[in-house]
This record gives C-alpha cells, structure tokens and sequence, in this order.
C-alpha cells in the first residue's frame, strides 16, 4: 500500500554500510531524511551521495539524520564508496542501506515498473521526530536531486512545526511567513504580538520568527 504524508514511517531492520541498522531506532526523537538511488555505480547517484556528504552539517544543523538506500548488497556499496570520494571528494559519511531482496523498496512503494520494474525510483521521504511522512517526492532516475530544495523544505516544515506558520511560493530562509490558517487570529495576537500585514483576512503575513 502507498505511504501518504501524515503515515508513521513503516519501520525496518536492514544493513547498512555503518552496520545494522533499526529505521525507528536509529532515528529516534529526530528528523530524518530516507532517499533512494536506482543502482549502485551509476553516474547520478554518485554525484548525489558527494553532495549530500558534503552538506551532512546542514542536516545536522536542523536535527535531522540522512539515510540512503540502493537496492545492491553491501559489498558492492563499499566498492562503490572509494568511487563516490575519487569523483566528489567527499566520502560518503552517512549510512547506506544494501537492499538486495528490495524488502525496503517494496515497504516504501519505491520500484514503480513502468518506470522500470528493478531499479528504483529517486524517492525522498522526510519523517519527523514523531515518525510521521512528513514530505514524499519522487523524481525519475534520470534526474538528480536538488539537495537544496530538500534543506529548504525542512526548514519551512520544521518553522510549521515550532511556530505554527507555513511559507509560501518559493519562500527561502529570512523571508516572511504566513501564519497558519488553524491559528485564529485572537491566538495569532498572542504568538505574534508585533501584529501582521492581510492583504486579505486568510493571508497573514509576519517576519519569519526564528531571525
Ligand atoms: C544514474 O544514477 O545515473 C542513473 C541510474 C539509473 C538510470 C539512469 C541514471
């Protein structure tokens, strides 16, 4: 069955190139960042695993952990690892989970065959401290992820989260928010005191909280 956002994160047991590894376990109490790759030793999966390598500070920043997946055995991934820091210069300094019998593909509806019925798809799922799918996006195997986009919508569900505000179109960090529509405004007046700018009553706008 498909996973939706606001389903708890199914849980699994797998190895992994830091050992084994219990998904809620190994989570606990933190974000965290589940991501597929079609294959081992293909050229856009290697980019993407330097790239997120490199930017492990950022997720670290924002309390959040970084899991990969590809559907190839451990010790292909090992060999694949010297590959990953020869191109990027980055060793991949996060687990990766060897997926052989495609157990956690299938749990997380990641092979889509009519895409292709043995690689998977570039799924990203991002699951909350409590669990819950918080974000779901699926790119084709032909395009890398952009890394970015994936710190940025963490940053905007993480604002939701403490401060009850979402962000709108192509908001970045340091911009203004909107505050959520379940907030009533006599509880607004409490959470955000300095008052905020509505161009129309559903449209609230207030510096975002956290600068
Ligand atoms: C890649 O990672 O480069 C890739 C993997 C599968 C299909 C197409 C590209």
């Amino acid at each position: 069955m498909a996973i939706r956002l606001g389903d708890e994160a199914p849980d699994f047991s797998a190895d992994t190139t830091e050992g084994p590894v219990s998904f809620h376990e190994w989570k606990k109490g933190k974000w965290a960042v589940l991501f597929s790759h079609p294959k081992d030793f293909t050229p856009v999966c290697t980019t993407e695993l330097g790239a997120v390598s490199k930017l492990k500070g950022e997720f670290e920043k924002r309390n959040t952990k970084v899991i990969g997946l590809s559907v190839d055995p451990l010790d292909s991934h090992n060999r694949w690892a010297g590959d990953i820091k020869d191109v990027t210069g980055a060793a991949l300094n996060f687990p990766l989970i060897a997926d052989p019998d495609k157990k956690v593909a299938d749990l997380y509806d990641m092979i889509h065959p009519n895409a292709n019925d043995t690689l998977t798809v570039r799924s990203v799922f991002v699951i909350g401290p409590d669990k819950k799918v918080k974000l779901i996006i699926t790119y084709p195997a032909s395009t890398g992820r952009n890394i970015d986009e994936i710190l940025r919508v963490i940053d905007s569900l993480q604002l939701t989260a403490n401060y009850s505000v979402a962000t709108p179109v192509n908001w970045n960090d340091g911009d203004d928010v909107i505050i959520a529509s379940s907030v009533s405004d006599d509880d607004a007046k409490a959470k955000f005191p300095q008052g905020w700018d509505a161009p129309k009553p559903y449209l609230r706008i207030v510096p975002q909280p956290n600068k």
